[in-house]
């Protein structure tokens, strides 16, 4: 969800009000998501880097993510909408990781989308995490070192629930992977649009996702 401090500072407003205006347009992404086919919605409201910015930004990111689950846990009930969380929760403050809890708990029933949000979440981070926990494992003698492919390595993956990511698309006119779902990430498509994502509307992503769909996908075969 990249471009939130260049809109706010387009309007000379404080870093914060493009996070909010950010913030209100998710609710518009996900509701668009089951007529465009999608069953499974990534996004990206904080990295293990985003701890780099102004201690004003990130305290004031974490009190927003508080206020949107607390504001939207309902409508997303509503919704059909299941929400999981990925990263490091550790360094998280309690009370937002409570929410967290909840908000996956609230909506486990849930299946018409199913929206992750990545918070504190770095691809690299993640498989660091997830490669410790597999060493607990062959240490503790329940895997065997020379059993270990992607697979095993997968199943300690945050997202080890979900599916890999057809599509990853990065707004703001970046064009980098920053940290997102590395490993998850190997054979998807990558779209790049110049919009901010407080003006990203339903009607872009619906353009991009058919532009997508009209790619042809060979993950490492021969085409026709
Ligand atoms: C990146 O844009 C955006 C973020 C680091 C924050 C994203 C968070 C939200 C949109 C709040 C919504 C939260 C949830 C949980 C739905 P940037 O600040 O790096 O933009 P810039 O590159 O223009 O400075």
């Amino acid at each position: 969800m990249d471009g939130n401090g260049r809109w706010a500072q387009q309007r000379n407003r404080p870093r914060l009000f493009g996070h909010q205006a950010g913030a209100r347009r998710v609710r518009e992404i996900v509701n668009a998501c089951p007529d465009l086919g999608i069953k499974y919605l990534t996004i990206f409201a904080f990295s293990t880097e985003n701890w780099k910015r102004t201690q004003a930004e990130v305290s004031g990111l974490m009190m927003l993510f508080r206020r949107y689950i607390q504001k939207e846990s309902q409508a997303l009930l509503r919704e059909g909408v299941r929400v999981r969380f990925i990263g490091d929760r550790d360094r998280l403050e309690a009370k937002l990781v409570r929410l967290m809890d909840e908000l996956e708990t609230l909506t486990a029933g849930n299946d018409r989308v199913h929206l992750t949000i990545a918070l504190n979440y770095g691809g690299r981070d993640e498989v660091a995490r997830a490669t410790r926990r597999l060493a607990h494992e062959v240490a503790a003698g329940h895997i065997r070192p020379e059993d270990v492919d992607a697979e095993t390595l997968a199943r300690f993956l945050d997202t080890c629930v979900l599916p890999d990511p057809d599509l990853v698309i990065r707004t703001s006119g970046e064009a980098r992977i920053s940290n997102f779902l590395l490993w998850q990430s190997a054979y998807a498509e990558y779209e790049f649009t110049p919009v901010l994502w407080p003006d990203f509307t339903a009607e872009i992503f619906g353009e991009i996702v058919g532009r997508f769909s009209q790619r042809e996908r060979r993950f490492g075969a021969i085409g026709h």
